[in-house]
This record gives C-alpha cells, sequence and structure tokens, in this order.
C-alpha cells in the first residue's frame, strides 16, 4: 500500500513512523514533512490546505489511504474533496470537524445531548458579554469561536482581566472571524486529561490514555502552549473512570453528531478535566493530539494501518488494539521565547548522538535542513519520547536523551509526567 500522511509537525512524525513498522506499506508520502520524517518517507511539499494539490497528488501516484494531521487541513476540507474523488482518507469532514472548529457548536451540541461540560453561554455581543461579566463569580473563561491556534482561551481571575479579553477578541478581532462569538463559562478545577478514540462513527475504539503538559513552565506555571509534554497511560484514568468516559462521553458524543446529520469518522479528541463531580468536556478536537499521539503510540503495539482501514469502511467493530503494559512520555523541547515570539535557523546538535530504538525515538516537530545541518524551524522543535518498564523509566530514558541534545536557548519541562509520579 501507499500512504500518504498530512502534516509537518511531532504527531505526523509518529504517525510515519508507526505507519512504516506495517507489512502492509509499501511507501510512505508526507505532504510537507519535516527533516525528521524525510528519514522514513518521501516529503513532497504541499501546504495541507492546499486541497486541490494534495488531491491532485494522491490521484497521481495512486495513494491508498491519506491520514490526515492537522485540523486546518480538515476544516478546508480535505476528507470531503478526496472522498467526492473516491479516494481513502482517514479525518472527519469540514461539517464534522465543526465538533473542533467552532466552541459554539460544540458546547451547544453537549448542552443539547447531556454530555458533561461547564455551564455556559454564548454571546455574539459584545456589550452583552459585558453586561455578563460584571456580574458573573470568579474566575471564568472566556473562548473564542473559532479556531485560534490554541490561544483562544482565557482563564479570568478578574473581572478587568475579562473585559480585556472581550474587547481584544471581540473588538480588535486579534483572531480575526474566529472571534465573532465568544463562549463565557465555568471555571473548572482538577487534573486534565486526553482521551483519544478512533470511531467509523459506530464504534469506536478508544486509545490508551495521555496527559498533555499544557503550561510552558514547571508546575503548570506560565502560558499555555501546544503542549510541553505527555505520558501514557495516566493513573489517574482506572478502568472504571474510562469505561464511565466512554460511555458518558465519547459514545454519546458519536451519537449526536449522526442524530444532527454530521457523521464523524477519524479520530475524536476528548479533552477532559477530572473535576469532584467526574470528568467533564473542555473540548473536542478532531484529530490526533499533539504531543500525546507520540507517547501514546509509542506504546501501541498493534498495527495501526489496519484499524484506520478499518474505520475509514465502517468495519471498526472488527479492529483490535493490544498496548504495551509499561509507561512512555515525550518531552518536548521547545525554542526560546515560544509560545511568543522566537527565532529559527539555530543549529541542533547532538542528534547523531542519540541511539533510536522502538524504546527511544527523537519525533522531530518544527526543525528544518539547512546546509547539511539540522536546525530549529518552530516553537515546538523536538519531542523526545521513550517507552519504559515503568513511568520512572520511560522519564529516565527521555530526559538521558535530551541531556545529549541542544540547541541555544532550547526549552523543556522537567517534570513531565510528575504528576503520576504523586499518585502512587
Ligand atoms: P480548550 O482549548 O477549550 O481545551 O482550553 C485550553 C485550556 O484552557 C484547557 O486545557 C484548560 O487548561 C483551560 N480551560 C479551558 N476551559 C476551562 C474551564 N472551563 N475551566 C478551567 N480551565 C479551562
Ligand atoms: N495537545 C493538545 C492538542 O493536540 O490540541
Amino acid at each position: 500500500m501507499k500512504i500518504l500522511v498530512i502534516g509537518s509537525g511531532g504527531r505526523e512524525h509518529a504517525l510515519v513512523w508507526k505507519i512504516a513498522q506495517s507489512p502492509l506499506v509499501k511507501k510512505i508520502y508526507c505532504a510537507p514533512g519535516n527533516p525528521g520524517i524525510a528519514e522514513i518517507a518521501e516529503c513532497v511539499d504541499i501546504d495541507p490546505v492546499h486541497i486541490d494539490g494534495l488531491y491532485n497528488f494522491a490521484l497521481k501516484q495512486k495513494i491508498d489511504l491519506t491520514v490526515v494531521g492537522p485540523e486546518d487541513a480538515l476544516m478546508a476540507g480535505i476528507t470531503d474533496r478526496f472522498r467526492e474523488g473516491r479516494l481513502q482518507i482517514f479525518g472527519p469532514t469540514k461539517r464534522a470537524s465543526a465538533i473542533e472548529g467552532s466552541k459554539v457548536f460544540a458546547k451547544t451540541l453537549m448542552r443539547k445531548h447531556g454530555i458533561p461540560t461547564a455551564d455556559f453561554k454564548v454571546f455574539e455581543d459584545i456589550k452583552q458579554a459585558q453586561k455578563q461579566v460584571t456580574t458573573a463569580e470568579f474566575p471564568l473563561v472566556i473562548k473564542a469561536d473559532g479556531l485560534a491556534k490554541g490561544k483562544g482561551v482565557f482563564v479570568c481571575k478578574t473581572p478587568e482581566e475579562a473585559h480585556q479579553h472581550l474587547e481584544d477578541i471581540m473588538k480588535e478581532k486579534i483572531f480575526g472571524h474566529a472571534g465573532d462569538r465568544v463562549v463565557i463559562e465555568e471555571f473548572l478545577s482538577g487534573e486534565e486529561v486526553s482521551i483519544l478514540a478512533v470511531t467509523d462513527g459506530n464504534t469506536i475504539l478508544p486509545l490508551s490514555s495521555a496527559q498533555d503538559h499544557k503550561a510552558v513552565y514547571d508546575g503548570d506555571k506560565g502560558p499555555n502552549t501546544g503542549g510541553m509534554g505527555a505520558y501514557s497511560p495516566v493513573p489517574l484514568v482506572t478502568q472504571q473512570l474510562q469505561f464511565f468516559i466512554e460511555e458518558n462521553i465519547l459514545v454519546p458524543a458519536i451519537h449526536a453528531m449522526k442524530r444532527e446529520n454530521r457523521p464523524y469518522k477519524g479520530v475524536l479528541y476528548a479533552g477532559l478535566i477530572i473535576t469532584s463531580a467526574g470528568p467533564k468536556v473542555l473540548e473536542f478536537n478532531a484529530r490526533f493530539g499533539d504531543p500525546e499521539t507520540q507517547a501514546i503510540l509509542m506504546r501501541m503495539k498493534s498495527d495501526l494501518v489496519p484499524i484506520l482501514l478499518l474505520a475509514e469502511k465502517n468495519m471498526l467493530g472488527d479492529a483490535e488494539i493490544e498496548w504495551n503494559d509499561g509507561a512512555s512520555v515525550c518531552v518536548v523541547m521547545t525554542s526560546k521565547g515560544y509560545p511568543d515570539a522566537y527565532e529559527k535557523g539555530i543549529p541542533i546538535s547532538g542528534l547523531e548522538t542519540i541511539k533510536e530504538s522502538n524504546h527511544l525515538r527523537v519525533f522531530h516537530a518544527g526543525t528544518a535542513m539547512k546546509g547539511g545541518k539540522i536546525s530549529t524551524n518552530g516553537g515546538r522543535v523536538l519531542g523526545v519520547t521513550a517507552l519504559g518498564n515503568d513511568l520512572p523509566e520511560a522519564q529516565n530514558m527521555a530526559y538521558g536523551a535530551i541531556g545529549k541534545l541542544s540547541f541555544a536557548g532550547a526549552h523543556y519541562r522537567r517534570d513531565i509526567g510528575a504528576k503520576a509520579m504523586c499518585r502512587k
């Protein structure tokens, strides 16, 4: 088979690495990919939102299955275009990916179908939103409706902060039309977990639990990022809690999407907060998480390709999945300044000193090849991912490898997985 993976981050490197292990696969392409991916796949320089370009490429190369990483490709309608042209693709349609693309849609869906989430109100008019903020209890959370590169959510401690964010989103339009509407919601406290499931629209195949670390500094301090690291499995998610989440969140969400005439196929990612009153949904994503996928795939013993194919063919009931009993951890190394402005083009050293295996991988995220040398090319640069018999072993392996890697201004969190350790 020939497979095309769309995207260029650490998530896509992990997907390509896992897919390359399948005996079913003869050739992998990645658009646009990165230098790490280029070691195992042929990278083609097509932007993930250049849908016609990707479709024509897949048609010409007779690609058997396309796997979509980033949400902007989904929202640009890549799945719809490929299906119209009878090409197999793994990912939800544009209408179905609204579950990630519009917070207002997702929250309204959850309320209508009884899926547990924070209480909320939607505002189109800044004056009404300001009135709400004046009388509300704090802290509260303000969310821009549309995609804002993970920056559209604000936890506000005071009315002054809330008023400022409302001005920025609704008046200054710092996120463009994504800020035409806002959700103002109740603040929830608890630990966050990510539960991802593959689905064909009828059946769900949940993946092992993972926990992201969104804040830039140790101890969950500083601004939120795309994710500074992850581990899997999460001890907090007992089997009983996992079943509860499947029955009360994942299955109802898939059912709700069917009822709304937006049948959902692909990965459904539930970002949850485990409150004292049980799990509640913070957000749904219409795709694999980054960096959760790096940690999750490291533990997946089964071949991923048949699972994706069975989902695409509406036969996911036939799929099986096996996990390594150990633990995995992914620690992300970032450029100085991320998630704000950062420099690019800084040479990375030490990559050749890492002995990679199926227990230790350095997934590339924001890297570029310059004059035969690999340098930084994004905020999140590398995701050092290890699989151990237990979490401390995986942490030792990942941090041991990080000690051998360097670039000027490199930053990483020293506490990836620490929350799971406190629990033991
Ligand atoms: P979201 O994109 O909706 O998942 O929000 C991004 C981050 O903001 C989450 O990972 C949480 O850390 C935080 N957050 C979002 N909604 C809430 C909420 N209702 N209560 C507390 N924290 C929240
Ligand atoms: N790790 C968060 C995300 O993928 O959205």
